[in-house]
Parts: structure tokens; sequence; C-alpha cells
């Protein structure tokens, strides 16, 4: 007898699930073969929790801090993370208007839910993390993507603010930055920061401002905060966590912070999906934030080296465009010249790389919509050692590639 049809809302078979997961579920396979696989695709420190923060979630254990929490999280973490961003961007947010959520990624969902309804449109600039236009989707709105403008090696990626202004239409109801980005590694300068805020201020459209590798910025470079306006209140739901900085993303802790009236109401939608996250490690959140910060500087610095490594070494790649990224932990070379002369997709040339030289790197268009048709995704925050001999294999297969090719 066949099962019966269920009826799941039509949106459901259109959401996309994220690309890393299903590259990096291949190399499992393969390693599993005995295959020695390096990965470029995950997007997660290499660099396990900071001791001091592993020891207080234990000793929260200990002291059995083990039930449910307030909902938008213990009052003492929700003022460290109040504490952080007014001492570090001159900001004034109070505790009340901060939400602890599941993860960065929960507090996109709060955000785009409140904010956002069926037959709305979301300005996102692509290539993009896939979460706000799968989010926007399932809400029954649409993403109108607006690509980065490519700058060549030299410039990188930029947002397209005649576009983005262009793109508006009586719809849209937020429109999302995330700075540094991913997948570029794009920084966006205070000038164009300013330029969103005051598109958001002229057509009283709300910014989902996702910051989450704000203290993933290379080479001095300047990086102005949202959270620093004086108006955020109006204009900005802002979205960081404590997944990147912090190395904590099976802590599954992030926060939203949102004017305290739309705080108080997302709250009890966040009581209806998780009623709170994780008591024991919203603890050790609070140590993360107000404890040593030391470790934390000096895995940025790693990150930098390692930043200068990857780079030039995708630089000897032949047909490789390569920008050296300014922040977040990614790279994102444009390899036009290698598609074109071999005839592949980007997502071929992905599988070929894969299976042929064991190496996870993601392709572009895994960064929703197309923009990044042109363009792999590497991750650095692996060893010295492992970008040492995974470009050099990357470089050898691009190499066989182009030579099979025979264009
Ligand atoms: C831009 C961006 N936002 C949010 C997240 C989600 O972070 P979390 O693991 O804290 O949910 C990620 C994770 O890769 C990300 O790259």
């Amino acid at each position: 007898m066949s099962s019966p049809t269920l009826n799941y809302k039509s949106i459901i078979p259109n959401l996309l699930g994220e690309q890393a997961f299903v590259y990096i579920a291949k190399a499992r396979e393969l390693a599993r073969k005995g295959a020695k696989v390096i990965s470029f695709g995950v997007g997660q420190p290499d660099i396990p929790t900071f001791d001091h923060i592993i020891d207080v979630a234990k000793k929260a254990l200990d002291d059995k801090f083990t039930g449910y929490t307030e909902t938008a999280g213990i009052p003492e973490l929700r003022e460290a993370i109040a504490d952080y961003l007014n001492s570090r961007y001159s900001a004034d947010v109070k505790p009340n208007e901060v939400i602890v959520t599941p993860g960065g990624k929960g507090a996109i969902f709060l955000a785009v839910s409140a904010y956002v309804s069926p037959g709305d449109e979301v300005i996102i600039p692509e290539p993009s993390y896939p979460a706000y236009p799968e989010v926007t989707k399932f809400i029954g709105a649409k993403p109108v993507f607006v690509p980065l403008k490519w700058l060549g090696s030299d410039g990188g990626f930029a947002l397209d603010i005649e576009l983005i202004r262009r793109s508006i239409s009586p719809r849209t109801k937020l429109i999302v930055i995330n700075n540094p980005q991913n997948p570029t590694g794009a920084l966006f300068p205070p000038k164009q920061i300013d330029e969103i805020m005051e598109i958001a201020r002229e057509h009283k459209i709300p910014v989902l401002v996702d910051e989450i590798y704000d203290n993933f910025v290379y080479d001095n470079s300047p990086f102005k905060s949202f959270i620093s306006y004086s108006d955020w209140r109006d204009y900005v739901l802002y979205v960081n966590g404590f997944s990147k900085t912090f190395s904590m993303t099976g802590w599954r802790l992030g926060y939203l912070v949102i004017r305290k009236e739309v705080a108080e109401k997302l709250t009890r939608l966040a009581v209806n999906i998780w009623s709170c996250t994780v008591s024991f490690a919203q603890k050790a959140a609070v140590a993360a934030m107000k404890g040593d910060w030391g470790p934390v500087k000096e895995m940025i610095k790693i990150f930098e080296k390692r930043r200068d490594l990857i780079v030039s070494k995708l630089r000897e790649v032949p047909g490789f465009e390569v920008w050296a990224s300014k922040g977040a932990f990614y790279v994102f070379p444009r390899i036009k010249k290698v598609l074109e002369e071999t005839g592949l997709s980007v997502e071929e040339f992905v599988e070929q790389i894969l299976y042929n030289k064991y190496v996870v790197t993601l392709p572009g268009t895994a960064f929703p919509d197309k923009a990044g048709k042109e363009f792999i995704r590497l991750s650095f925050a692996t060893s010295f050692e492992a970008i040492e001999e995974g470009i050099s294999r990357l470089k050898e297969g691009v190499e066989e590639l182009l030579s099979k090719s025979g264009r």
C-alpha cells in the first residue's frame, strides 16, 4: 500500500541546504576509503574553543546549572554582550535589547521573521551566505539578489550601492548586509556602510546586519559597525555570535540586538521554538566575553598569516585571479579562464579537484544566486601545512585539467 501524500508547504521542496555540508560529507566518504583529504570547505576555526571558556562550562555542569534559563538569555550574558558592543563600538545597547539565540542562524531567523511577510522582497548582495535567501523563501517572500562588484585581483569586491538603490521596490522590507562577508572575504569600507544607512533612512527599510566575522579583519583595515550609529534602533537588526570569534560553532550561541519592543515580541516567538539556549554554554559565553581576549587576538594574527600564505600560493595557480581578502577567513578566487579553457562548470571543476586531488573547495554557486559562477571559495581556517600541501595539489590538478583539455 502506498503511503499517503503529505501536504507540506509547497516551498519546502525549493529550499536549498548548505552546500558546504554536502561537500564535507563527500570528503568524509573519501577519507573513509583511505584518501588523504585536505579540506578548504569548512567555515569554522580549526583551533578548538579556548580552555578558559571550556573550564567555565565544566564548572557550570559541576554546579548543576542544567535547567531552562530565561528565553532571551541569562541576565549576565545579555549584559556582557551589551557591554562588549558598547565598549568596542561606542554603542548604547541595553541588555533588554539583546536576545541570545542558538547560533547566528537563530538570530537571522528571528530578524527575518519579524520584518518580512509573504509577497515581500528582501535585497541580498550576492554571492551570499545561504541562510538569508532560504529563510526569506521559507516565509513566502522573494530574495532580490544584487551582485557585488568584482574589481579585479587588486580591488576585490564592493557593494553596488547604485544597483541596491535601483532594486528597491514598494515591496522591499529588508536589506541584508554581511560585513566582513562570507564567502568573498570582502570588508566594505565605512563610506559604503554610511551609504547603506542613508538608504535605510531615506526609504525607511530596516537593514539585517550580520557582523559575525567582526573580529576577523586584516591589514588593520577600518571597520565600521552598524551598531555604532546613534539611530541604530530605527533601522538596524544586528546579528553576531560566538561561533567564529571564540571558535564555539558547536555550542550554538549567537545573538540578535534589536529595539526593545521588538525584542520582547520576538522572545515570545523564541520561547515557542527553542525555549532557551543551552544553560551551561551561556555561562561559558559570559567567560568568553569578559575573560582574556589574548587567545582571540593570537588566533586572528595566525589567520592573517594563513591568508598571506594561501593568497601567494593561489596566485601561482594558472588561470586564477586572486584578491587578498580583508576579512572573515575565506578567499574567493576567480577561475573564469580555467573554466573557459576546460569547458567545465564551476561545480564540475570542484568535483574534479575533489576526486582527482582529494582537495575540498566549494563552488561559488553554493552562495546564491549566480554571481559566484566563476569563483570558488576556500576557507583558510586550517593549518599552514595543509595550505602548503593542499594548494600544491590544487595547482597540479589545474595544470592536468588544462593540459588534458587541449583547447
Ligand atoms: C555570515 C554568517 N552568518 C551566520 C553564520 C552562522 O553562524 P552560527 O554557526 O553561529 O549559526 C555563519 C556561519 O558560517 C556565517 O558565515
